[in-house]
């Protein structure tokens, strides 16, 4: 039975103290995550170990990466690879997320060795997928995310891909207050895990979560989060206010 998940994504913002005083206040106000769901604080590289000793007791939290290098080790300066976010206990790591194709060149083709060496260090994949604007209006969004997964997911064998979580983000969505509709999250969501039956089969496609990313907050979880294949949310902006995150959370 697949996992409902909420994740935060911090992205580049928040010191240390305030990272901790605002997971403080989170977990205050929701008390516990009962099994079957998981609360999930993707954080920045320097805060891990830190957020990590923080939710020690806490079931069903855990604390994600925002990268992984597509380079296994050696000469790189400034990366952070797989065996040294497995030697700090990452359970996850996003790939993948449009912010960095966009402003690191990430192709399918890097996200898929990110991916493998993710995996490698059996940190599971926060896998990112989406389309832009013009795709969307172009009415070709469903190819346009099937490439990214089939791209830098499809060589998996139906293990490993169970160990992936997806997210469906599009980017016209993303900071920008504009979320899909309950019902375009879920076409696509059912589209992707079609996608997914197609090739493992749909015992391996209803085992995977598929979260929403994209202006996702207090007063729209509770009806994305009720779609059939909407597992839960990637969250921005929204998770960086303790009293609107927990209301995400709750509405799990
Ligand atoms: O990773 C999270 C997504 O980029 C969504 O960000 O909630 O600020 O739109 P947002």
């Amino acid at each position: 039975m697949r996992k409902k998940i909420a994740a935060a994504n911090w992205k580049m913002n928040l010191t240390i103290q305030e990272g901790k005083e605002l997971v403080n206040s989170i977990l205050n106000e929701i008390q516990s995550i009962p099994e079957g769901k998981e609360l999930i604080f993707a954080v920045p590289f320097p805060y891990i170990t830190e957020i990590e000793t923080q939710l020690k007791g806490h079931q069903n939290t855990s604390v994600a990466a925002q990268n992984i290098s597509n380079l296994k080790a050696g000469a790189y300066t400034g990366e952070v690879c797989g065996f040294m976010l497995q030697s700090i206990a990452t359970k996850y790591v996003i790939i993948g997320h449009s912010e960095r194709r966009m402003y690191f060149h990430e192709t399918n083709e890097v996200t898929k060795s990110k991916v493998d060496l993710a995996l490698e260090y059996k940190i599971s994949p926060l896998f990112c997928c989406g389309e832009p604007l013009e795709i969307r209006e172009s009415g070709s969004q469903n190819e346009f995310v099937y490439k990214q997964v089939e791209e830098s997911l499809f060589h998996l064998d139906a293990e490993n891909i169970q160990k992936v979580v997806i997210a469906y983000e599009p980017i016209w969505a993303i900071g920008t207050g504009l979320t899909a509709s309950s019902e375009q999250a879920q076409e696509m969501h059912a589209a992707i895990r079609n996608l997914l039956s197609s090739k493992y089969g749909h015992n391996v496609a209803e085992n995977i979560s598929i979260l929403y990313g994209g202006s996702v907050k207090a007063n729209n979880a509770a009806e994305l989060f009720a779609m059939k294949d909407v597992d839960g949310g990637l969250v921005g902006g929204a998770s960086l206010d303790a009293h609107e995150f927990a209301a995400i959370v709750k509405a799990l």
